[in-house]
């Protein structure tokens, strides 16, 4: 792979290592090994298949882990209930709540129940607010901002006064994406699928976080010549050639971006890996967050 290609599987499995190091020595110097509580609610399969992914890499990296599966008619107080007995139970340090759930339940009165301590997502409002806050830092990072972040760490990009566009605006990666973005110094615009002239930003752009859902909606003639591309998009496009019919490719058409970028993350093999890793990296966190108060 070229260098303007930022090789996220390399740099997620860096992450992990280093995960991998703090865990092993935590239980050397502690006695004491970090454990996560995936809760998953119904028979979505993708959900099923993120779950499974992030209890794996638990396992691969000595983390305990403790999966409840929780059928698609639960109830909003069984579910809150669940989230409850996790907070008290010591062996849990951090709790993930797999999004989204089932129509009928609030995400949100579930999300706001999660202990802060053990709050490993980072959804928490309380977590949220203190990202938006100047002079505050929430204890949990979301995980694909945190992983965005690592990327542009590790391409070596300097953010401070650069021009940055997020492209997106969901709560779990456009805005904090942006607020992150934002305390990092940057200058930072949010578009979305409404704004009206896109490539008139993207023309000012150092940085774009693509994170909007669109189909390869960005094409490289709407690009500053060297901006430093993550895409975060995961959409499936036709492809009779490929096995399954379709293949998967972000909200940036790459093959044009990647003549005008300075740096860009293909998909898959950008982001995607970065998100479990981060997710470990919070559970190591939880858990020394833990400890100390022990
Ligand atoms: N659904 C899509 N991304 C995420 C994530 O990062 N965490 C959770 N809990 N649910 C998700």
């Amino acid at each position: 792979m070229s260098e303007k290609i930022i090789d996220g599987k390399a740099i997620a499995e860096k992450v992990r290592e280093e995960v991998r190091l703090g865990v092993a020595q935590m239980q050397q110097e502690h006695n004491y090994v970090p454990g996560l509580a995936t809760v998953l609610v119904g028979e979505d399969t993708a959900s099923a298949t993120y779950v499974r992914s992030k209890q794996r890499t638990c396992e691969q990296l000595g983390i305990r882990s403790l999966g409840y599966h929780l059928p698609a008619d639960t109830t909003q107080e069984a579910l809150e209930q669940l989230v409850a007995e996790l907070n008290a139970n010591p062996e849990v340090d951090g709790i993930l709540v797999q999004l989204p759930l089932p129509k009928h339940l609030n995400e949100e009165a579930v999300l706001n129940k999660i202990d802060l301590a053990k709050d490993v997502d980072g959804f928490h409002p309380v977590n949220i607010g203190r990202l938006a806050m100047k002079g505050r830092d929430p204890l949990f990072i979301p995980c694909t901002p945190a992983g965005c972040m690592r990327l542009l760490e590790e391409t070596g990009v300097n953010l401070k006064g650069a021009e940055a566009v997020v492209l997106g605006r969901s709560n779990i990666v456009g805005l904090p994406m942006a607020m992150l973005l934002q305390k990092a110094d940057a200058t930072v615009t949010i578009c979305h699928s409404r704004t009206k002239d896109l490539k008139a930003h993207l023309q000012r752009a150092d940085v774009l976080i693509a994170a909007v859902g669109r189909t390869e909606m960005v094409t490289g003639d709407m690009l500053k010549p060297g901006v430093v591309v993550i895409d975060v998009g995961i959409n499936q496009k036709d492809d009779p050639t490929a096995k399954r019919g379709y293949r998967l490719v972000g909200d940036v058409d790459f093959e044009s971006a990647k003549e005008v970028a300075g740096a860009i993350t293909p998909v898959p093999g950008g982001v995607g890996p970065m998100t479990i890793a981060m997710l470990m990296a919070n559970t190591l966190r939880a858990a020394e967050i833990g400890l100390s108060k022990k």
